[in-house]
């Protein structure tokens, strides 16, 4: 049976990225045989514009009926203004939500060939090879109750709250063993146990999930540590799991430890395999239309599509393979271009090549 793709292109970038990988998509699904089924859709500013809400039912229903969903970014300048309900945002994290997509994967991978575009030096950050699994659909993001109020006293006052279900955090959890267990077998649980007592049942719950998974050893470390230690020696880690605000804020960190947020794919997982695959990077309305965007993110997200989702881990390392040989081969969008040699291509060319190395 044909498996359903729904298509996201969202703001700015957005849909220039998603074109490329789209390209590549199809490319692997002629190659292996895949039998995919593609359908577009509707989110963020692209959505509030045409429907008048960020996340309309069409969309979510279209979700809901589809194995995979491939999302370019959202959000811009256009809508900043607009009330929190009818932010580009509220609709990613709407389906997030909906779908419960609760594990987040950003690995943070350094290619070779990048190595000298890392604002790192070569030697901290060559070989990394790092795993964040963020919690997606809980913690302060999500708490109940939220809101801006006035205190008897006149004053204002914002609030939201930091929550989290034993539930929740074992099945984060769960998927962060045995993720390790495909890896290096070390496990690195962030929380703020010192301040925090939602983190401290945290630490606790990771400690009872770690106990059943002996051959994989668990560390926990507090967050403020974990952002220096990232930047410090961030080949001492192999996953990371973490809450969904600090997991936010992290994973850019590592990001940048590669060179580029341009380079670094996500998957979002629910709990039977099912996915939602984007770039870490957001819409960058300041390059948006001029071609200069580096598609590579969403092409590796389509990798972990492959890989997570469409059960092909032969047709995910090929197109991890082609990404690299068009690193080889020297072409470089301007977010990874560094040394001379190196041929400064648009998103366009970029795409092309990979889909060419994918045909080779
Ligand atoms: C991310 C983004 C989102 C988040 C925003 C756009 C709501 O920063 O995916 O990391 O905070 O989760
Ligand atoms: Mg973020």
């Amino acid at each position: 049976m044909a498996k359903k793709i729904l298509v996201l292109p969202g703001d700015y970038i957005g849909p220039e990225i998603v074109a490329e990988a789209v390209g590549v998509l199809e490319t692997v699904d002629a190659r292996f045989n895949l039998d995919l089924e593609l359908e577009y859709g509707l989110l963020g500013g692209a959505a509030l514009d045409k429907t008048g809400v960020p996340l309309p039912p069409e969309t979510l229903e279209r979700a809901r009926a589809a194995d995979a969903i491939l999302l370019g970014a959202v959000g811009g300048p256009k809508w900043d203004a607009n009330e929190r309900q009818l932010r580009p945002e509220r609709g990613l994290l709407g389906i997030r939500s909906a779908l419960q997509l609760f594990g987040n994967l950003r690995p943070a991978i350094l290619y070779p060939q990048l190595a000298g575009a890392s604002s790192l030096k070569p030697e901290v950050v060559s070989g990394l090879d790092i795993l964040i699994v963020r919690e997606l659909t809980g913690g302060i993001y999500f708490g109940e109750p939220r809101g801006v109020r006035t205190r008897s006293d006149g004053e204002r006052e914002g609030f939201n709250t930091y929550v989290y279900r034993e539930s929740e955090i074992r099945r984060i959890g769960h998927l962060a063993f045995s993720l390790a267990r495909q890896r290096n077998r070390r496990v690195c649980s962030v929380d703020k146990a010192n301040v925090l007592e939602v983190t401290v049942l945290w630490r606790e719950i990771m400690d009872e999930v770690g106990s059943q998974y002996p051959d994989v050893e668990l560390s926990h470390m507090y967050v403020d540590n974990a952002a220096m230690q990232l930047v410090r020696a961030p080949k001492q880690f192999d996953v990371l799991v973490t809450g969904n605000m600090f997991g936010d804020i992290l994973s850019d960190a590592a990001a940048m430890l590669t060179g580029s947020i341009g380079m670094l794919p996500s998957a979002s997982l629910d709990g039977d395999g099912r996915g939602m695959y984007e770039p870490c990077h957001g819409s960058a309305p300041d390059i948006a239309g001029r071609g200069q965007a580096n598609p590579l993110a969403t092409i590796l997200s389509v990798a972990m599509m492959l890989r997570y989702t469409l059960g092909s881990p032969d047709a995910a390392a090929a197109v991890e393979r082609a990404v690299s040989s068009v690193l080889d081969a020297g072409l470089r969008t301007p977010d990874i271009h560094a040394a001379p040699g190196q041929r400064l291509v648009s998103t366009k060319e970029m795409g092309a090549a990979v889909m060419a190395a994918l045909q080779s």
